[in-house]
């Protein structure tokens, strides 16, 4: 009988791709987005099924798991990918605005989490996938907020492989550098108005080097990291930390080599933010 995987944020970049990875190898794939009604998933060899949900919901994450298990009958893997950035200074943000951050980026991940455990806790089996980022190793300028949750998910993930690994379930993490998605375009939110007021020079100043680090092509197709998702769903090892992307790579590697405050110093001097 095909494998089941439940997948959050499928409307497009990584989750779309993870969808046409998974199907390909030919697994059922419950693919769960906000607005069903506008997706238009290829089967490939396995089967796809679209739900609505919308992580920030708990009765719709219920809602989509028990009708992915009654579906497929049981979900192997469920991968937390659905997530968005949040830019800008700290000072500027809203309660609202950084409550919306956590309860997406870190709240969906333990709604879903909290939905798919009694069934894999009950086979004795499963894998939890939590697609995090680089910035929940190292955190960049002006992404407090974003850098906040994507620490969370990998504290929490790290802590729960450990508590779910005697029931059988494995829990992994991934911290992708730059991945060819629109997620600067469709999925990053701002915590300022305007220009920034009293932090418009360091805005401007991160931008620009943002931009030209884009501009540098270095970061990995969306089909690539789908298809390190279905290894880490696979390789049936207790790898818990996946970098992906030699530039999350060379970042980590410049911490190990130069230590963790000669990294963030020469950090700030790239964004222009004093030594
Ligand atoms: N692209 C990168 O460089 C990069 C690097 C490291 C980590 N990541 C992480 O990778 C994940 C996917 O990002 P991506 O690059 O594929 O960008 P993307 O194409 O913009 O995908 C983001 C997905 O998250 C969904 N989403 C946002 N809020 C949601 C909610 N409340 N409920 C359900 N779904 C929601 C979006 O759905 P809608 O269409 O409804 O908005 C969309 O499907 C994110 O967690 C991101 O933090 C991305």
């Amino acid at each position: 009988m095909a494998s089941t995987v439940f997948i959050t944020g499928c409307s497009s970049g990584i989750g779309a791709a993870a969808v046409r990875h998974f199907a390909a190898q030919g697994w059922n794939v419950a693919a769960t987005l906000r607005q069903p009604g506008t997706a238009r998933f290829e089967q490939g060899a396995g089967c796809v099924q679209a739900f609505a949900l919308d992580v920030t919901d708990p009765d719709s994450v219920d809602a989509a798991v028990r009708q992915a298990l009654a579906r497929f009958g049981a979900i192997d893997v469920a991968i937390n990918n659905a997530g968005y950035g949040l830019f800008g200074p700290f000072e500027t943000a809203t309660p609202e605005v950084v409550d919306r951050q956590m309860r997406t980026n870190v709240g969906g991940v333990f709604a879903v989490t909290r939905a798919v455990l009694p069934g894999m806790r009950e086979r004795g089996r499963g894998v939890i996938i939590n697609v995090a980022s680089l910035t929940g190793l190292v955190a960049m300028p002006l992404y407090s907020l974003y850098a906040a949750s994507k620490f969370a998910v990998v504290g929490f993930s790290q802590s729960l492989s450990h508590e779910l690994a005697p029931l059988g379930i494995r829990v992994k993490v991934f911290t992708p550098g730059a991945v060819a998605t629109d997620f600067s375009g469709r999925s990053l939110a701002r915590t300022f108005e305007g220009d920034g007021g009293p932090y418009a020079d360091s805005i401007r100043k991160a931008q620009a080097a943002f931009a030209a680090n884009r501009g540098a092509g270095n970061a990995m197709a969306p089909e690539q990291l789908a298809q390190a998702l279905y290894g880490a769903a696979t390789d049936g090892s207790a790898q818990v930390l996946y970098v992906t992307g030699e530039d999350a790579q060379a970042v980590l590697k410049a911490r190990h080599d130069l230590g963790e405050e000669a990294l963030l110093a020469g950090m700030r001097q790239r964004f222009g933010l004093g030594g």
